[in-house]
């Protein structure tokens, strides 16, 4: 069995009331690092752990942290990033709804290394149920001692928010949430000057998700090392899969960085194998923004070594021959889907989230969707599928946040491994499906 640190004791009735959260050690971390560590203890062994930001990017957590300056007279902020939206994407959702304080114990932690004395939780507003509970764990760990002034009598003092947002997607690009908590249109911000120099309300900022922040209670409690020992290469630790689509057993599943690709697909432990015995024929390992692979690429890379669950070697071979680990959202296709219907789903979301900032977005990703429909339904011609290929070319890069990449390498990539289904539908003038 897997080593567990997100979901260890999900299961347990009760977990998101406090009483039954410290009775499994929750808390002892906050305790040990108010009372023992320094906040630059605290941030060392995330350093050590290796720890990469989950969001999808996979940026160093501890290095983050390194770019706030702590000499700064200015407040300073933790912002957590709960917008989880991504198509295919569902796991953070799981960690507030269920386990709502080692959430909240992971963001005292974080703000305590940072100096942050005020924290916001800013959560996607379809998950209102979920703001609910956190809100109430929040009011749990206040009245508990855990939250406010001078907490465990240490001179640390901390405020926690939970913010929702209004339901659109981009506003989990960390620079437009900021716009949103300040109350504005949630539109991304030119970078640089990056959020650790200039975030929530001027102000040195770090943005983390959630699976993020919550294993941080496991790497001060055990240890930066320790964390670091699980895992393979640079991708340390545990991550969470959301997996779904045609698979016998979607849900959510807590692996060690390393498995083979193979057997989470296939074991029983992880997502059982494909409905009816049915062919693998396609995968999207890390949420829809990543390109997508064929089954032979997504189970052994070019070289013809197997394929693992870690950053590297599914980034094995750039984009001609792989992928992205991305946010942990693997959605599995078999033999009877459609490609093209499939991207048509992705580009209509990426055209409707668009935020409409920059011309090679708000342009391609509709031009991009029109041509697709025209695919799909049976209209396209042979022209229209190099045209996508250039349309894509001309909207990754070139765009002020990476949603524009988001919505470009899908197309990109399905082209360049499925090019003859796309065929397939302009030949036949309808889709084959
Ligand atoms: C369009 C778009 C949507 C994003 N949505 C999320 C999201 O819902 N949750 C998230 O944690 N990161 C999301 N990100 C990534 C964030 O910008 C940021 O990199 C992340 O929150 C940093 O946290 P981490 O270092 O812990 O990964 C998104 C990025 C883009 C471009
Ligand atoms: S890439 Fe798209 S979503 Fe991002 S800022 Fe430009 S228009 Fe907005």
């Amino acid at each position: 069995m897997a080593t567990q640190i997100l979901l260890k004791n999900i299961d347990v009735p009760g977990l998101a009331e406090i009483q039954v959260y410290r009775k499994l050690g929750g808390y002892t971390a906050v305790e040990k690092a108010l009372k023992t560590l320094s906040p630059d203890e605290v941030t060392d062994e995330v350093k050590k752990s290796g720890l990469k930001g989950r969001g999808g990017a996979g940026f160093p957590t501890g290095m983050k942290w390194s770019f706030i300056d702590k000499q700064s007279q200015k407040a300073k902020y933790l912002v957590c990033n709960y917008d989880e939206s991504e198509p295919g994407t569902f796991k953070d959702r799981h960690i507030g709804q269920l386990n709502p304080h080692q959430l909240i114990e992971g963001m005292i932690l974080g703000s305590y290394a940072l100096g942050a004395n005020t924290a916001y939780i800013y959560i996607r507003g379809e998950l209102f149920y979920v703001l609910r509970i956190i809100e109430k764990a929040i009011a749990e760990a206040y009245k508990n001692g855990f939250l406010g002034e001078n907490i465990l009598g240490s001179g640390y003092s901390l405020d926690l928010y939970c913010h929702p947002g209004a339901g659109a997607y981009i506003c989990g690009e960390e620079t437009a949430l900021l716009e949103s908590l300040e109350g504005k249109r949630g539109n991304p911000r030119i970078k640089p000057p990056f959020p650790a120099i200039v975030g929530l309300y001027g102000s040195p900022t770090v943005v983390n998700n959630v699976e993020t922040i919550a294993t941080l209670p496991w790497i001060v409690n055990n240890g930066g090392e320790a964390y670091s020992a699980i895992g393979i290469g640079n991708s340390k630790g545990t991550k969470l899969i959301s997996a779904c689509g045609h698979i016998n057993k979607p849900g959510i599943y807590e692996i060690e960085l390393g498995l083979p690709v193979e057997e989470f697909i296939y074991s029983d432990e992880y997502c059982g194998g494909i409905r009816n015995g049915n062919k693998l024929k396609a995968v999207v390992a890390g949420g829809s923004s990543v390109p997508i692979l064929p089954a032979n690429l997504i189970l052994k890379t070019a070289a013809g070594e197997p394929r693992l669950m870690s950053y590297e070697s599914l980034s094995e071979g750039g984009f001609q021959t792989g992928t992205m680990l991305g946010s942990g959202g693997f959605i599995v296709m078999d033999h009877t889907a459609c490609i093209v219907k499939n991207l048509l789903t992705f580009a209509r979301f990426y055209r409707h989230e668009s935020c409409g900032q920059c011309s090679p977005c708000r342009e391609g990703t509709s031009w991009m969707e029109k041509i697709l429909m025209r695919i799909e339904g049976g209209q396209g011609t042979m022209k229209d599928i190099d045209l996508l290929v250039d349309i894509a070319k001309h909207v990754e890069g070139n765009t002020i946040c990476p949603l524009g990449d988001a919505a470009a390498w899908p197309v990109a990539s399905a082209i360049r491994h499925f090019r003859e289904e796309f065929e397939e539908h302009v030949k036949l003038q309808k889709c084959p499906f």
